[in-house]
């Protein structure tokens, strides 16, 4: 596995991993690796014949209330993990190397960024494009692949590509759960033991939501009853929500179709995301 630290070595290890017209597929991360993460790289080499990892914790993607020093870190353990997983190249660029003094153009998504994570963490989706876009660039990646967990970050990039004629294709991969139906996320560490034992009703309830809703029963009655157990349960609701699910737009009363249902509830100082696909009977 090589690891790149700077322009120079990525574009060494590329030209090398590239040769006989090998494809690659980058998974971004920001390092804390979990089995999610580890699932992304497994669905990297179905569709790339080298995999290419990057960790780089975005500063441009925390607004200024949020702690980007407390972020998890570990990257001996990472590095460890993608060994085991069979990644072809790390690239582990220092902020410098990403945003060197002077830099000064960032990229704005619409459309999708707007509301639920794009409204509670103004600037996010900036950060977040901003930094794929160089990722991708820097890689050259055919594919990217990123998880439906953080599911509007997944439209966002996608509209992204699509507005910019980007040559990388985006891959979604369903989100990895545990045991007990936790969606895997680097932010879980930080939950105390009662609060990690509590975290499933979350998954619970939108599924019973998602069953009702199937069933006939009014969204908006259901998604309120679902958001106060929640409160009840020991929870921080931020929103439920019904979204067409590429568009990210409310799902229009009465509509019959696919859509997707979004969920963000504090737990303590963690804030869980979670989402899932609704079937929606109209
Ligand atoms: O999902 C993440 O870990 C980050 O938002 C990403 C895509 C690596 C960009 O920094």
């Amino acid at each position: 596995m090589k690891i790149a630290r700077n322009l120079s070595e990525l574009n060494e290890a590329l030209a090398s991993l590239r040769s006989g017209g090998r494809r690659i597929g980058l998974v971004p991360t920001m390092g804390a690796l979990h089995h999610g993460h580890l699932s992304l790289v497994e669905e990297a080499r179905r569709h790339a014949d080298a995999v290419a990892v990057s960790i780089f914790v975005n500063p441009l993607q925390f607004n200024p209330n949020e702690d980007l020093s407390r972020y998890p870190r570990d990257e001996a353990g990472d590095l460890r993990k993608l060994e085991g997983a069979g990644c072809d190249l790390v690239w582990l660029p220092p902020v410098e190397v990403m945003y060197p003094p002077g830099a000064a153009t960032v990229i704005e998504v619409g459309g999708p960024s707007a509301g639920f994570e794009g409204a509670a963490r103004p600037g996010h989706f900036r950060g977040v494009a901003t930094v794929c876009a160089k990722l991708f660039n820097q890689t050259g990646a055919d594919v990217a692949v990123f998880g439906e967990k953080d599911w509007q970050q997944l439209q966002v990039v996608g509209r992204m590509v699509a507005d910019l004629d980007l040559r990388v294709r985006i891959v979604g991969h369903s989100t990895v759960r545990e045991a007990d139906g936790l969606a895997f996320s680097s932010r879980n560490i930080r939950l105390s033991p009662a609060e990690r034992a509590l975290t499933p009703v979350l998954a619970r309830r939108m599924r019973d939501a998602i069953a009702a809703m199937a069933a006939g029963a009014p969204p908006e009655d259901t998604l309120a009853a679902a958001t106060a157990a929640l409160r009840a349960d020991g929870f921080t609701p931020d929103y439920l929500a019904l979204v067409e699910p590429t568009s990210m737009s409310p799902w229009p009363a009465g509509q019959a179709g696919e859509a997707r249902l979004l969920a963000a509830a504090r737990l303590g100082e963690v804030r869980l995301l979670d989402n899932m696909p609704a079937h929606l009977p109209g």
